[in-house]
Order: structure tokens, then C-alpha cells, then sequence
């Protein structure tokens, strides 16, 4: 049964889905991760793959950029593909001092610019946060002698207009990076009862940009992240 956003069947997609940004990235990984993936759906280039990681069932698909964008997908998946539980695996920029480009980031909660989650409960501030499950099984993978920071996380819909709230304010209580997905894909697993989490690499650093990662680097540096959310996927 095809969605407006998805041409498969039930039973194409696993239970677990990881979702990269960048639908070639979903297959890179598909194809990293899975000798068996099969293509699953790729309604407007939206690669979705489906297969076996160490005899677990396992999806990677794309979830474009921008919190509508996850949203359409994420609730989709939950709602007629029988998803329970999608990983975000993606960039962030690095806001706190002591987050560094090329770390990692565990999403406990997500922070928000957008409205997409303001009208979910009447009367009531959202509050955005991962599934404690899936954030104890990445931390408890997280491998020795990486830097891996849980905490705060900021989703913005402008990537290009800064900010209304400074940076130094946002970094003052603690916020961990800014990405632009992860608030509306914890709206949407809290709407349909089901689990989510973002695991991120830190890309560039909004305080200081010496050492930002170029494209090639985000593409590869990403292992940390990748590990720490196949172990949330499969936990
Ligand atoms: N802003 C939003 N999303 C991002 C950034 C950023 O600076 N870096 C990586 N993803």
C-alpha cells in the first residue's frame, strides 16, 4: 500500500530505520552496513533500503533536509509501514565550547525555532526528547576514547538567517549544536507512541570555524555516529 511520500508494501521496511539526511548517503550506509539491502522506495529520489544486519532486520532511508521534510517520512513510516523506531544520523554544527568538529552528538532533547510541534497539545510547550531506550543503548555503545556528548540539542528551520537567540545564549544553557530535524521527528514518534533518537557528527563549529569538515570529511567522518545508532537501531 503506496503513501503520497512512499511506494512499498507493508512488511518492505524493518521496525528500525536509520534516516541520513541525504538519500545517497542512506544507500552508502545501506550498502556499508547490509550485503543483502534491497531497494525499497525511491518516490522522488527519497532512497530507502531494506536488509539484514547481523540477522537483523534493518532500513536506511532518507528523510531530506528541514523538520517538514522528517515529518512527512517519519510519519509514514510509523503510521502505515510499521516502523517503531527511527535513528536520525546526521551533522550538526557545534555550539557548546566544549563540542568539538568531529564528535559526537546524542540528542536528548531538541530545542526549537519551528512551530511544527507549538499546536501538537493545546495550551502546551512540547517538550521534544529522545527515547530513553535508544539513548541508553548509544551511549552504551559508544567506543572508548571518543569524545560523545549527550545533552541539548538545537532544531532550526534557517539554515542561512541567524538566529533570533545568540549563540552565546544558546550555548549558555548548555545547548550542544544546531541541526534542522530532530525536535519534529521526536514530535512525530511521541504522536504515533513510538521511538526516536538523533545521533549526530559535528561538522563545523558556530564560535569557530578553523576547523570545519568539508563535504568529503562529513561523508566519511561519520563512523562514531553511525556505530552508536546501529547499536540504538538494533538494541
Ligand atoms: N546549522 C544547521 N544545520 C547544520 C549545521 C548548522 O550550522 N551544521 C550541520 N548541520
Amino acid at each position: 500500500m503506496a503513501t503520497p511520500h512512499i511506494k512499498a508494501e507493508m512488511g518492505d521496511f524493518a521496525p528500525a530505520v536509520l534516516m541520513p539526511g541525504d538519500p545517497k548517503r542512506a544507500e552508502r550506509i545501506a550498502h556499508l552496513l547490509m550485503d543483502d539491502a534491497k531497494l525499497v522506495n525511491d518516490v522522488r529520489g527519497m532512497l530507502g533500503f531494506t536488509g539484514t544486519y547481523q540477522g537483523k532486520p534493518l532500513s536506511v532511508m532518507g528523510s531530506g533536509m528541514g523538520q517538514p521534510s522528517i515529518s512527512i517520512y517519519a510519519t509514514e513510516l510509523f503510521s502505515q509501514f510499521g516502523v517503531e523506531r527511527i535513528i536520525r544520523v546526521g551533522t550538526c554544527g557545534g555550539i557548546a565550547p566544549q563540542v568539538k568538529v568531529g564528535d559526537a552528538v546524542i540528542g536528548l532533547g531538541a530545542h526549537t525555532d519551528s512551530a511544527m510541534n507549538t499546536y501538537r497539545i493545546p495550551g502546551v510547550h512540547f517538550s521534544a526528547t529522545a527515547s530513553y531506550e535508544l539513548v541508553r543503548a548509544a551511549v552504551d555503545a559508544a567506543p572508548e576514547g571518543k569524545q560523545v556528548h549527550v545533552g541539548t540539542i538545537i532544531s532550526r528551520d534557517h539554515f542561512y538567517l541567524p538566529t533570533q537567540t545568540p549563540i552565546d545564549v544558546l550555548s549558555k544553557y548548555g545547548v550542544l549544536g544546531v541541526e534542522m530535524e530532530a525536535a519534529a521527528l521526536y514530535g512525530v514518534a511521541a504522536e504515533y507512541g513510538k521511538q526516536a533518537l538523533a545521533v549526530l557528527t559535528v561538522s563545523d563549529h558556530l564560535m569557530d570555524h578553523s576547523a570545519d569538515m568539508s563535504a568529503e570529511e562529513r561523508e566519511t567522518n561519520f563512523h562514531t555516529a553511525l556505530d552508536m545508532a546501529v547499536a540504538a537501531a538494533l538494541s
